[in-house]
């Protein structure tokens, strides 16, 4: 088993808010990124896949395949968008990093699978100090 990731990037909005309490407790549970007006992010997307290698390529997966991949269907859909209200999977979910690592897992296990490999891991870095890892289940 070898593992490969292939890196890409967005830009996008968001703020996180609980509807159901007030505009204290979202302030106090989510400080700065409660706030009403939204604020961005650059947003930074590792995808690692694993499989065995391929005799006649030498590749787990054609990297350029898995980048059109994360560019037409992860990228074209959240890149400079608001992911409060643009994008429609998102519609009801806080848009957090665990939120959004797990929305792009789900697009992209089974396209993964097509390809002949297995996803591994989401890496959704949201700031220099944090990100969020995915690895699959509950
Ligand atoms: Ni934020």
């Amino acid at each position: 088993m070898i593992y490969i990731t292939r890196k890409e990037h967005f830009n996008a909005a968001h703020k996180l808010c609980n509807d159901a309490w007030d505009k204290a407790k979202n302030l106090e549970v989510f400080g700065k990124c409660a706030n009403e007006n939204w604020h961005g992010h650059n947003y930074e997307l590792f995808v690692t896949v694993k499989g065995q290698v391929n005799k006649d390529t030498g590749f787990v997966v054609n990297l350029k395949d898995l980048g059109d991949l994360i560019k037409s269907d992860i990228i074209e859909i959240l890149d400079h968008k608001n992911l409060n209200v643009d994008v429609s999977g998102l519609s009801n979910i806080l848009p957090s990093t665990e939120n959004v690592s797990i929305f792009i897992w789900d697009i992209l296990k089974p396209k993964v699978n097509a390809m002949g490999a297995e996803l591994h891991c989401v890496k959704l870095v949201e700031t220099e100090n944090n990100y969020v890892e995915y690895f699959g289940g509950k």
